[in-house]
């Protein structure tokens, strides 16, 4: 049983593959602490750990310190306003305003598999994979009851967290803060990692020193941003891509989210994750529960990269579902940079026609099809085929277009609407607006109060009358603002603030309806690139936009980032044109496409207008895709192009390690330095591999210790592709 309760020693041991995690009742007053978290241990009893035996004793052993205890103390889950004085996971608004709480053990369950988490995403596993912990806790003053939701997977090193609070007592109860895990670590030499950017520039790393004091990352945008990615990592001050142990945390949930390394006064660290207490309120009546979202943590004894393909492989096997989960995603061809909002039935075809003949596999029709809408400033929410430049209609676009042999998808933009639109003249309330406030406009857009049943109701019959009306198999889900002037009309006082957490509920349910209803598309989330590249997107979603910037250059850094945390297969990836729409660089088409190669590969540029010689690659460049597509799943970064901007290089492995992809660009050539040695990555030692273009062959210690020699590239933006295989054990 990979979870056991030991009755002597009253502590808990949590066992994934290589992790244990030990959580302990302590004293007559069952406090809950935090003992261990790190590379597996034996051992039945390690609370010794938590050096209880030294001042500030124990409260029954010495009350008259209470608060020196409470504020040391290594908690399992912290509460604020009695004495721990660091960040506080739970905070409450009683009715005679109190804000103070504090939980002790009450009773614990273990059972196998994993529970859902009502109306939210989290990732999924049976019996046979996971093992759940609950321990119910009690603050018995305010009759507060908080369950610590534990779910070990027993084949990754993966524990997922997420809490439930339940109002037992006979007053309504507001919830000002409930986040979903914390860990007291017993160090403060640590180093922490985190994904920044903003529009075209995301999941850029930043890694810098935890020290005393807080140091953390939130979004109070209503979305998870552009600015910075719901994930956070501490590790050894030492730890490489190879090394040393890292401790990931990721955030199943696309709104608001808050999360922080807190160095405190004892060297011990704080890590905390959760929605983001900033403007939340959640009223809890009698009897009422509220479910925290699930934070995904992962512990590597062995890097960086170790923790990266933990998370992959847990969200590509207990996270995406669907379809298209392990299936390759159709090559697709998008309008957006080939046409922006000037197309019609005609300019679509032409492309489509082009793209058939060399092996595209898919025609998707980006924003503009709708409404008057030429430009952004109007038509969003009224979800109408625009006949004059669709001629012909819907279906008879979708029709031409799989006579061609091509799937169709399409774009829409549920989550908004504009000013100039029949949906705003009619219903002017149904956007999230402060009454006699002017709203606040971003692209010429409101937001739609998807808190609202009737609003998202509308949504989805509009949505789903298109879908109905031609054979779509494909939908991009577009959310192009943040959100602001969080109120409305509906909702009484107290419950105004739980409209930021609402609407996200909202956009669950409506990604809910559509993949139930609809679970042949393929649905693609995107807004304006990647500001909800998050693992609750991915629970609808297997595919998500990860950026707008579709240079080759900038997609090494951005692509390398979000791999930290996300598949390459759940990456959206296109071959633009040239110069470059968002930074006007011109690279080389070869290199564009091998860049995309890491992702669900596509197009974006106008095929009925580029050079014949790049046309003539367009073939070759999908049958690689198609041939390498399986591979692409065992990441080993090599080069970073934070630390080394000349070159990046990033290498697949197939789980059997019988073959091996290298994908190597030369950023900027330097003089009288052609040649580079690349020591590769996750290879058999003793086995020797064949490169596939040279037939040389080598041992996998070699490529591991001495490395290959990529030879000079002259020129920059060059790029190579190594395909090795496994040739004899
Ligand atoms: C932002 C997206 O990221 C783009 O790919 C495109 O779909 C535009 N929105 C359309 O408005």
């Amino acid at each position: 049983m990979p979870i056991h309760y030991y009755e002597k020693s009253k502590s808990f041991k949590l066992d994934a593959k290589d992790t244990s995690y030990v959580i302990a009742i302590v004293d007559e007053e069952q406090f809950l602490g935090h003992v261990y978290f790190g590379e597996k241990i034996p051992d039945e009893n390690v609370n010794y750990l938590m050096r209880l035996e030294e001042p500030p004793f124990i409260p029954s052993k010495n009350n008259r310190d209470r608060m020196s205890f409470l504020d040391s103390f290594p908690t399992e889950y912290s509460t604020g306003g009695l004495g721990d004085f660091r960040e506080s996971c739970l905070q409450v608004m009683t009715k005679s305003g109190i804000s103070a709480c504090g939980i002790f053990y009450n009773s614990h369950k273990i059972y196998e598999g994993k529970p859902k988490l009502k109306g939210l995403p989290a990732t999924f596993g049976g019996e046979k994979d996971c093992t759940t912990l609950e321990i119910t806790c009690m603050d018995k003053n305010l009759n507060l009851e908080v369950v610590l939701i534990y779910t070990v997977f027993e084949n990754l090193d993966v524990i997922t967290r997420s809490v439930r609070v339940k109002n037992c007592s006979n007053e309504d109860i507001i919830l000002t803060r409930v986040l979903s895990a914390c860990v007291d670590f017993d160090r403060i030499d640590m180093d922490m990692i985190t994904l920044h950017g903003s529009w075209a520039r995301e999941c850029h790393i930043c890694r810098r020193s935890v020290n005393l004091g807080k140091q953390g990352i939130s979004s109070a945008r209503g979305e998870s941003s552009h600015q910075v990615n719901p994930f956070l990592a501490v590790m050894d001050k030492s730890a490489t891509e190879d090394s040393g142990e890292v401790y990931g945390f990721n955030f199943v949930y696309s709104g608001n989210f808050f999360a922080q390394a807190e160095g405190c006064q004892f060297d011990t660290t704080r890590v905390i994750m959760g929605i983001n207490p900033f403007d939340f309120a959640w009223k809890l009546e009698p009897q009422e529960e509220f479910v925290a979202p699930e934070v995904v943590m992962v512990y590597s004894n062995s890097g960086i990269g170790k923790m990266s393909r933990t998370f992959h492989d847990l969200y590509r096997n207990h996270l995406i579902r669907g379809e298209y989960k392990d299936k390759k995603r159709p090559i697709l061809i998008n309008n957006w940079e080939a046409t922006y909002f000037d197309f019609d039935t005609e300019k679509l075809l032409s492309i489509a026609r082009e793209a058939s003949k060399l092996g595209i596999e898919m025609l998707v029709m980006d924003d503009g099809w709708f409404g008057k809408r030429n430009s952004d400033n109007c038509s969003l929410g009224d979800w109408v085929v625009n006949e004059y430049k669709i001629k012909g209609g819907l279906k008879y676009l979708v029709d031409e277009v799989n006579k061609l042999g091509m799937k169709f998808g399409i774009w829409f933009e549920p989550e908004m609407i504009s000013p100039d639109s029949d949906l705003y003249r009619a219903h002017q309330d149904w956007c999230i607006h402060i009454e006699g406030r002017v709203g606040t406009l971003c692209r010429s857009q409101y937001v739609l109060d998807l808190s609202r049943r009737e609003v998202r109701d509308y949504v989805y019959e509009s949505l789903r009358n298109i879908l109905l009306s031609a054979n779509i198999e494909y939908v991009k889900w577009d959310m192009n603002r943040q959100l602001s002037d969080v109120g409305n009309s509906i909702l009484p006082p107290e419950r105004q603030r739980e409209i930021w957490h609402r609407y996200v509920l909202g956009v669950y349910e409506l990604m809910d309806r559509l993949t139930t209803e609809f679970p042949h598309i393929l649905l693609e989330n995107c807004s304006g690139g990647g500001a909800r590249l998050d693992p609750g997107m991915l629970y609808y979603s297997p595919q998500i936009w990860i950026s707008d910037d579709t240079d080759a250059i900038e997609r090494l850094k951005i692509q390398h980032g979000a791999s930290y945390v996300y598949p390459v297969s759940a990456m959206g990836t296109h071959v633009s044109d040239c110069p470059n729409h968002i930074v006007g660089r011109i690279t080389p088409f070869e290199t564009r496409g091998l860049v995309a190669l890491s992702g669900t590969f596509g197009y974006e540029l106008d095929i009925t207008k580029i050079s014949q010689e790049d046309r003539n690659m367009i073939p070759k460049q999908i049958a690689m895709y198609n041939k390498y597509n399986d591979l692409i799943r065992g990441v080993h970064r090599i080069g970073n192009s934070f630390e080394n901007p000349e070159f990046y290089c990033v290498k697949y492995v197939a789980k059997d390690k019988s073959e091996a992809l290298v994908v190597y660009v030369q950023v900027l050539n330097r003089p009288n330095y052609h040649s580079r040695r690349i020591r590769l990555k996750g290879l058999r030692k003793n086995a020797f591999y064949r490169n596939e273009e040279t037939n040389e062959v080598y041992s996998g210690s070699t490529l591991m210790n001495g490395g290959f020699l990529i030879k000079g590239l002259w020129g920059d933006f060059k790029c190579i592709l190594l395909y090795f295989i496994c040739e004899q054990n």
